[in-house]
């Protein structure tokens, strides 16, 4: 199957009251653990691609391993451009094979967010490709995008309605209270502004910082409205935890596919636990 768009699953997922994972895609290990677990679940998913990312793994690899995963798969597969900076990076990806990008307009003033998402999405749509935008600052560190936890701002209801009325995105990510990153202390998700912002209207919201988020929560927020979640950071911690251990118990490896197969391995457990928390299996 090829790579498709959001639309072909989040507009089910808003309807059904359940959430396809966005979970990144770092390298090749991260490609295949979460295709891995996305079969065994019969899962749509999303595949998240920070600037970060794509610098490392290069354009033309990180195409290559998502329409892999699709082919392999027959899986509803979205990739899709997480914290896009800019008009020209969400163009690069869109001719290089994605199938979605993210426009983060946020630390924008409103209307500039307004006018800048716009530009994004005429184009993408008449090529077919999905559009996120961001209300609101999420805070935390998610590679390029770091946002102090004083600065953080919650997004307001009447402003997120009026920027999907002008915008025409496909799907809104707005700050809930979550953050990228492990938590400090228990994250207080705003599910009264979840609840607003989705009955006015049609189109899912996006809960991004989806690690670390006590399960209660994510069930709660999906029944409010919340239709996609983005999980990064717990799969990173997965990977890099087993990668000590091996290494931690015989300081003679020096065969890469030794720590890489238990990481991989970490990390499908991880995506095959939130894909039941979110309630996507069986929805491919
Ligand atoms: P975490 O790294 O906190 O899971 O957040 C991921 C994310 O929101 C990517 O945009």
């Amino acid at each position: 199957m090829p790579l498709v768009s959001m639309n072909e699953f989040l507009p089910r997922a808003k309807a059904e009251k359940f959430a396809v994972g966005q979970f990144n895609l770092n390298n090749l290990e991260f490609a295949q653990a979460i295709v891995e677990a996305a079969m065994e679940e019969k899962s749509p998913f999303i595949f998240g691609v920070s600037e970060g990312a794509l610098r490392y793994m290069g354009i033309e690899f990180t195409v290559a391993l998502a329409e892999a995963a699709a082919k392999k798969s027959g899986l509803p597969i979205a990739l899709h451009l997480d914290h896009g900076s800019s008009f020209d990076v969400a163009m690069k990806c869109i001719r290089a094979g994605f199938t979605s990008v993210m426009f983060d307009g946020s630390h924008y003033p409103f209307e500039e967010n307004v006018r800048l998402t716009k530009e994004i999405v005429k184009v993408a749509h008449a090529m077919g490709v999905s559009v996120e935008g961001e209300l609101g600052t999420i805070g935390g560190v998610e590679d390029d995008v770091s946002v102090d936890e004083a600065d953080a701002a919650l997004a307001k209801p009447e402003e997120a309605i009026r920027f999907y009325e002008e915008t025409g995105v496909d799907a809104l990510a707005i700050a809930v209270g979550t953050a990228h990153g492990m938590y400090k202390a228990e994250p207080k998700i705003r599910h009264d502004i979840i609840e607003e912002v989705s009955r006015a209207i049609p189109v899912p919201l996006v809960l991004h910082g989806g690690s670390g988020v006590p399960d209660d929560q994510i069930r709660k927020s999906i029944e409010f409205g919340i239709a996609k979640i983005n999980v990064n950071t717990e799969n990173q911690v997965a990977c890099t935890a087993s990668i000590r251990e091996v290494l931690a118990k015989d300081d003679k490896v020096i065969d890469p596919r030794k720590y890489l197969t238990p990481a991989r391995k970490a990390m499908t457990e991880v995506v095959r636990s939130k894909i039941r928390l979110f309630g996507s299996n069986n929805k491919a």
